[in-house]
């Protein structure tokens, strides 16, 4: 099996996605000290993450760190691409820095837009709808990849310790694959790292939340961040820690450094062999690790290196469609757009594919399955905020006391509720974009 970031293949498999390709589980340690944790967090839809726990202790311990994400606007904005700005508004209301970049090149090149027409969808459909779900202006930035020359510039620097046969093995590109393709991915993995560059707030924590299918690039962005690092900081085979300099010049220069720092941490037991690259450090510990390590790579701007922190990630499940299938904005009837009137909601969900029974009295005699239901999906990531409520419809429909039926107006109730709330606010929203590009 291979994620393919460009197909509509959905991974319902979550936890194949973990076996198969060492996506960590988003257990509720990750997040249950944070200040009111959000919905999508609480209920299981963030379902795995890479190196998360960086993230935690920076919310937890009030340290500097970013949010870089991406969209690519093609169409018009459904409830699917709103679960990610839910996470970006509530990362912004724990202090991270928000950066967002617009895939205006990645739409060229994989789907076939102009860079004008993704710029139209942005400044029409998209940036009002995440400025009217609340994204605030404070330390948040909007970018266009095409319009952003550090992005760029840092794309094809990276380039250089990336290789074909990566590319081929991460992606399956072909000798057919054409050369905006297969350079998209570096773009990506230069928004994802150019918020550590000084301009743009410098070596910290950095969260990408994206839907699983981005996971490639999630690995790539990660892997070069390493590659570029002057230091590595591990465990050897027989379990002592040390620092190892991985490049090949200025070798004293960089020890010496590292022995400062170690010093400045604390560990005063050093062993330092030149011929290696390498300090071993006696007394520090598998947690020191990641301290050691982030102490590094501040320093590493200092000595001609870029010094970043690996990035984490989160993967949200995606939305099933109101159809049964994916999401997409080319099956209308599948989705419910931001733009939508309520009464179109209302269409769309009551003729939706629920749980139900195919007949009452077996409904009320067996019960309704939720857990495959698209009206419970709504309330689950949008429309119910209680958990007790949640519970309540959860289980009256498995009991058998709830019906679609009353269900079905309910959730049209609320998504009415929403969708004029969004609408009012966007229509103010429109002439704040400015305020938020860069
Ligand atoms: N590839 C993403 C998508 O298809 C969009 C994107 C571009 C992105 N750059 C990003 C996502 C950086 C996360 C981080 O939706
Ligand atoms: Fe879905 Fe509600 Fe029907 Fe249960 S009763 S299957 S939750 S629509």
């Amino acid at each position: 099996m291979k994620i393919d970031p460009w197909s509509s293949t959905t991974y319902q498999d979550y936890s194949r996605l973990r076996d198969e390709f060492g996506i960590e589980e988003f257990t509720d340690d990750l997040w249950k000290d944070f200040p009111k944790p959000h919905k999508l967090l609480r209920r299981g839809v963030i379902i795995g993450h890479r190196g998360f726990q960086q993230i935690h202790d920076a919310i937890v311990n009030k340290k500097p760190w970013a949010i870089l994400t991406g969209l690519m606007p093609s169409g018009k904005m459904h409830l699917g691409h709103k679960m990610v700005i839910d996470e970006v508004i509530y990362y912004q209301s724990l202090g991270a820095d928000i950066n967002i970049a617009v895939a205006d090149i990645e739409a060229y090149a994989t789907r076939g837009y102009t860079l004008d027409e993704t710029m139209k969808y942005a400044l029409d459909e998209y940036l009002p709808n995440y400025i009217a779900m609340g994204l605030k202006p404070e330390k948040c930035r909007i970018y266009f990849q095409s319009k952003q020359q550090d992005v760029k510039d840092l794309a094809y620097i990276l380039g250089k310790k990336i290789n074909w046969s990566q590319m081929v093995a991460t992606y399956g590109f072909t000798g057919s694959t054409n050369m905006a393709h297969i350079f998209s991915p570096l773009i990506q993995t230069g928004d994802i790292l150019h918020v550590q560059l000084k301009k743009y707030g410098g070596n910290r924590p950095t969260l990408v939340p994206v839907g699983v299918d981005q996971d490639p690039h999630i690995r790539l962005s990660r892997d070069v961040s390493q590659s570029f690092r002057l230091y590595n900081v591990t465990q050897t085979k027989d379990k002592k820690i040390g620092v190892f300099v991985k490049v090949d010049e200025n070798v004293g220069k960089l020890l010496d450094t590292a022995e400062e720092i170690l010093k400045k941490l604390n560990f005063d037991k050093l062993i330092r062999i030149t011929d290696y690259k390498a300090i071993y450090i006696n007394g520090a510990k598998e947690e020191d690790i990641q301290i050691i390590d982030n102490a590094l790579a501040k320093i590493e701007t200092k000595l001609g290196g870029y010094g970043f922190f690996q990035p984490s990630a989160t993967f949200h499940r995606f939305m099933t469609g109101l159809t049964g299938e994916k999401m997409s904005s080319s099956k209308p009837e599948s989705a419910i757009f931001l733009t939508d009137t309520p009464k179109e909601a209302k269409k769309k969900i009551m003729s939706s594919k629920t749980g139900g029974a195919v007949t009452l009295e077996e409904q009320k005699k067996n019960g309704g399955k939720p857990d495959e239901c698209v009206v419970y999906e709504l309330f689950l990531y949008h429309l119910i905020e209680d958990d007790n409520e949640l519970l309540q419809i959860y289980s009256d429909c498995k009991n058998g006391k709830k019906m679609c039926g009353e269900c079905k107006k309910y959730a049209s109730q609320l998504m009415e509720k929403l969708l004029l709330d969004i609408n009012e606010r966007r229509n103010k929203a429109k002439s704040q974009i400015q305020k938020y590009l860069e």
